[in-house]
Order: C-alpha cells, then structure tokens, then sequence
C-alpha cells in the first residue's frame, strides 16, 4: 500500500480566537431535557462543598470553648460534630454521582444517534472529502469528552466558584486584614489561567484531530489488509501509524506540560500567600490581637479552599477538551445536507418520456482548480424502454455520469429529466424510488443474501420477488448452495463470496425492485464469459420492461443494449448501434477490439 499522507481534516476555522464558552452552549438543546437533574446535582454539590467550610468554624468552637477550658465531653462532642459533617458530605456527593450518571449517558446516546442519522444524509460529496476515521472519532472520542464535560467539570466549576466565594465571605469575616492577604493571588491567577486556557485548546484540538488521523490509518489497514500483506507492506504500515502516534504522543505530552504548569502556579502562588497570612496571623496571636481559635479556623477554611482552587486548572482543561470535542461534532452537524427540492413544482412533466441528458456538466466540488470538467455538455436521449449501453476509456466519466442519475452528485449545469420532469425538482426519495442501481463495487452489508437483495425492494417485497431477482442475477444457484440458502448471513461480519457473486447479489438488488429506471455500472465485469451469457439472456426480460443505462466495457454487454453511446472527452461522441459505431467511430472500434494501443483516453 502506498504510503500517501493521511487526508487531513477539512480546514478548521482559526481556533485561538473562538469562545470556548460559545461553543459549549451549542449543547444545550441535548442538555435541556435532562436539565433538572443537572441544577439538582449541582445545587446538591454546592451544599456539599460548602459544608467542608463549616468544618473551620467548629474547630474554632473548639480551640476557643473546650479545649481553653480543658473540658474533655467538649471536645468529644466537636469530634462527633465533625465526624457527622464528614459523613454528610461524602454522602451528598455520592448521591450527586448517582443523579447524573444515568441522564447523561441518554445524552452521549442522543448525540451519537443525531451523528449517525446526519452521517447518512449528507451528500457523497462530503463523505468524498472526510477521512472514515475523522468522522469515526467523532463519534466515538469526542463524544466521551463531551459527556465527561458535563459529569464532571461543567458542575465543578460552578462548585468551585461558589465554595471559593463563600469562603472568602468567611476569611474576610474572621479577620479582613489577613482575608485580604489571602486576595492578592487572586488577579495574577486569573490571567495565568484565561493565557493557559487558549493555549490548551489549540493543543487539544491538534490532539483530537490526530485521533482522528490515527483512526484513519487502523481503519485503512484493516480493510486493505489482503493489500497490506500482499504486497509485504506492513513495515512501512507500521511505520507510518507509528509516526502518527509518536506525533499524538508529543501534542498529548505538550498538553500534559502545560497542565503542569498550570498546576505549579496555581498550587505554589495561593500557598505563599497562606504562607505569608501563617506568619502576620502568629505574630498577632503573640500580640494577643486576635484568637488562636480565629487563627485556626482562618487557616483550615484557607486550606479548605485549596482543593477548589487547585482543581481549577484541570477543569479549565477539560473543558477546554469538551469545547474542542463539540466544536468537532458539530462540524460534521453542521456541513450542508443534499439541497433540499423545493416542492410542488415537479408536477410539471415537459417533453418526450425516457430519460433526458440536457447540456449537462459535471465538475467534482474537490477537482483542483482549472482542471476541465469531467462531463462537459452531454446531450443524450434513452428512449422510454430502451437501453443504452454506454461506453468509453477508463476515467472518461462514465460512472460519474450514471451517479447524477439517482442524483448521488448534483450535476454542476444543464438538466436531466426522467419522463419529462426534471430530477433536480423532484422529492430526492421519489426519484430514488424510481431509479435502482447497481455500482461498480458491489457492496453488501453484513446482513443476510435475503435482506441484502431486499434492500432494493419496496418494504411489503418477499420471497417471490427474491426468487425472481436472484434468477435474473444468475444467483439463485449458489445462493441455494449456500449452508442456510437466502438467509445466509454475508459482509463483513458473515461469510465472504467471491466478487462474481457479490456482483451477481448487488445485480440483484438492482432489479427486485422492478424500477421504471434501470442503472447498471459495468454489472458483468467479474463473472465468466458462460454465466455473462446466463444473466444476460435473462437480464433481457427485465430490460425490456424499463428504461436502462448500463455502462458496458465488454462487445457482450454491449449487446445487451438497443444502442450505445460513447463517452469521450467529457462528451458524448457519438450514439447510434453497435454496428453503426463499428464503422463509423475510430475510438469506438478500438475501445472494441481489445487490441493494446496507448493508455488512457
Ligand atoms: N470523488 C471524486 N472526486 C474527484 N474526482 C473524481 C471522483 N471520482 C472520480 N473522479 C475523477 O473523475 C474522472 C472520471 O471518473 P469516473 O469514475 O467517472 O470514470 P469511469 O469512466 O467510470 O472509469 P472506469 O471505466 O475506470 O470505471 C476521473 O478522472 C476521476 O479521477
Ligand atoms: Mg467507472
């Protein structure tokens, strides 16, 4: 396999300068419906936390009642006082635990599904430019940051404020002049961390995108696996994955630099300053300025609050992770689903029946600039219930062309009209139910021969329609001879067939649904030349009842055509009948005969 880059991401907007904020609000429509149970949690944290304050305020009691008195039941008694609020707030925060985990695993389940759901309506076109594995990440990485985000540092940060709050409402009322000691941290750190925070976002997105290239590589090998080993190319596989990981190592080692950094200054500033409150505190109590009680409590409500403070730094970061993730899932939530097709106008049919090709141009949306289009004004007419066979070079634009039938790419100019009207006016699920096709890569999923061939029925089709289809195909031979016949399991995750008869089941699929219009991408490619002749002979009584196009490399297949078209230089060259075309088309002929001349046309 060859080593080519990794497709990167589509280019992402300058992420410096966006508001971590903004992004996360998008969330909320997800959040809403679980939203009770997040305020409780929250407000059930916030009493937690705050009762850790209390504990100060009962040593004081302590340090200025009984234990100056020298009175032992006292001193029981605050043990107990505190050992109850110990034991209340670890059941509170537990509680917390219990009151989102459920609610916000249906949130991560929600968001997954809308990704999916999106994943299948938006157009080729955007699954032509998206690495699988970026979208794959997205799905499965991005969206676990998100809903740690919400379990986690999304409550705490608004814990945190409040108990630092509260706690410098307390330090300040035991005794301002140290209280306010104990502030002067307070302006340095908030501009470390906000100069932290942007930084840590664009690292966490290199990092996310770069699961995402990682993801792509594993995918690639693992599908290109016969291809990897054929070719003896798992050194340079390996090679090349283990870049992409030691590059993901240095950005997640540059993020944990950063979050070290962040946790020295924000744990080394707020302990000079309790340092600095210790010693002006002692020399006060020497002074007999203030109590040794208030001295202690002011100290443990410090200490108290160093938890809150210290955690800050990785909440920022996580947040900053979530911000990322969403701002990555909504990428793909927001790139353009197929237009939509205005409605009630495609009632209007114009012109003669079959299907219509009016001066239409193609140019794929990624094709580098000033590249020639791929189709270029081709004008064509199938007759109704005829079929014409399309032919020419390989890379001529014949699979391109059939694509904008079923509208699977919009065409760039011109029309086309399928009995008169035109598609590009029509309900998308309406034209697709008139068109079926059959592509070049027969794909099946891994469900079973039945339901794969089904597929292109309408829901109430059964067994007889099965039956009919996988004659025409030519498969109800080996079907038959299958362990468990038609509901034999097939795809990745069954039994693999050869590719004559993955294509004889993707053939199938394309004709069980009896369509007014038939497309088929080259559909005999793989088979041999005794079952060509089968299919053929019985692809016929199907042909006659629609209006095909069959792309056709092959004189047998051609055959199988009232006339054939050539496609030549984004045109179409010529149209007549085999034997017309025989004589009169140079290009044609040779395309044919079979006999070797230069390279691409
Ligand atoms: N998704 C795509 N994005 C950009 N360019 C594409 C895309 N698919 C095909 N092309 C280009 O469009 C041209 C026509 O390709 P197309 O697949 O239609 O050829 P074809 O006639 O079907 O060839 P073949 O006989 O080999 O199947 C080629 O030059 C190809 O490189
Ligand atoms: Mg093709």
């Amino acid at each position: 396999m060859p080593e080519k880059p990794v497709a990167p991401a589509p280019p992402v907007p300058d992420a410096p300068d966006r508001s971590a904020v903004r992004v996360l609000l998008r969330l909320w429509p997800y959040v809403r419906p679980v939203r009770g149970r997040l305020f409780t949690a929250a407000f059930v944290a916030i009493v937690a936390s705050c009762l850790s304050l209390v504990i100060p305020l009962v040593l004081k009691w302590m340090v200025d009642g009984p234990v100056a008195d020298r009175d032992p039941g006292g001193v029981w008694l605050g043990a107990l006082y505190l050992l109850l609020l110990g034991i209340a707030e670890a059941v509170l925060f537990g509680y917390r635990r219990w009151l989102v985990a459920r609610p916000l695993s249906g949130v991560e389940a929600r968001m997954r599904a809308d990704l999916y759901a999106r994943l299948q309506r938006l157009p080729i076109a955007f699954h032509d430019r998206w690495a699988s594995g970026q979208l794959l990440s997205r799905g499965t990485t991005d969206l676990m940051l998100v809903r740690m985000f919400l379990a986690f540092p999304l409550t705490f940060l608004l814990v945190n404020g409040v108990t630092i709050l509260a706690g410098y409402v307390l330090l300040l009322a035991q005794d301002w002049p140290l209280g306010l000691v104990l502030l002067t941290p307070v302006l340095p750190l908030v501009l470390v961390c906000s100069a932290f925070e942007s930084r840590y976002g664009v690292v966490a997105r290199r990092a996310q995108d770069q699961v995402g290239d990682l993801t792509t590589v594993v995918e690639e090998s693992v599908l290109g696996i016969r291809i990897v080993k054929g070719f003896g190319r798992h050194r340079s596989q390996a090679r090349a994955f283990r870049e992409l990981a030691g590059r993901l190592r240095g950005t997640e080692l540059a993020k944990a630099r950063l979050l070290a950094m962040i946790w020295a200054v924000i744990t080394v500033v707020p302990e000079l300053a309790i340092g600095a409150a210790l010693v002006l505190g002692t020399v006060q109590v020497a002074d007999g300025d203030l109590s040794a009680g208030t001295l202690v409590a002011f100290l443990s409500t410090a200490l108290a609050l160093r938890w809150p403070v210290e955690s800050i730094g990785f909440l920022i970061a996580m947040s900053q992770e979530a911000a990322t993730a969403t701002e990555r899932y909504f990428e793909v939530m927001d790139a353009d689903e197929e237009p939509d097709t205005p409605s009630g106008r495609d009632t209007t049919a114009d012109g003669p029946g079959g299907v219509r090709f009016e001066g239409v141009t193609f140019r794929y949306p990624d094709a580098p600039e000033g590249s020639p289009p791929v189709l270029d004004g081709i004008d064509l007419h199938i007759r109704p219930g005829e079929t014409l066979a399309l032919v020419g070079g390989t890379g001529s634009g014949k699979t391109t062309l059939t694509a904008l039938v079923p509208r699977l790419h919009e065409a760039s100019g011109g029309r086309i009209l399928l009995d008169g009207q035109d598609i590009a006016l029509m309900e998308r699920e309406r034209l697709r139910a008139l068109v079926s096709m059959a592509f070049e890569e027969p794909t099946l999923f891994s469900a079973s021969v039945g339901e794969n061939v089904l597929m292109g029925a309408d829901d109430g089709a059964g067994e007889p329609e099965l039956r009919r289809a996988l004659g025409v195909a030519q498969a109800d031979g080996f079907v038959d001879r299958l362990p468990e016949g038609a509901a034999t399991q097939v795809g990745e995750q069954g039994l693999s067939l050869s590719g004559g008869q993955r294509q004889r089941l993707a053939l199938a699929r394309a004709v069980v649904g009896r369509p007014r219009f038939l497309v088929l991408d080259d559909p005999l490619s793989a088979l041999d030349v005794h079952t060509e002749a089968r299919v053929e002979a019985a692809l016929r009584e199907v042909l006659r009842e629609t209006t095909a196009l069959v792309v056709a490399h092959r004189p047998s297949t051609v055959m199988l055509a009232d006339r054939v078209a050539l496609l030549s230089r984004g045109r179409i060259a010529a149209v007549g009948t085999h034997q017309e075309l025989l004589r009169t088309s140079e290009e044609y002929a040779w395309l044919m005969s079979g006999e070797g001349k230069d390279g691409d046309r």
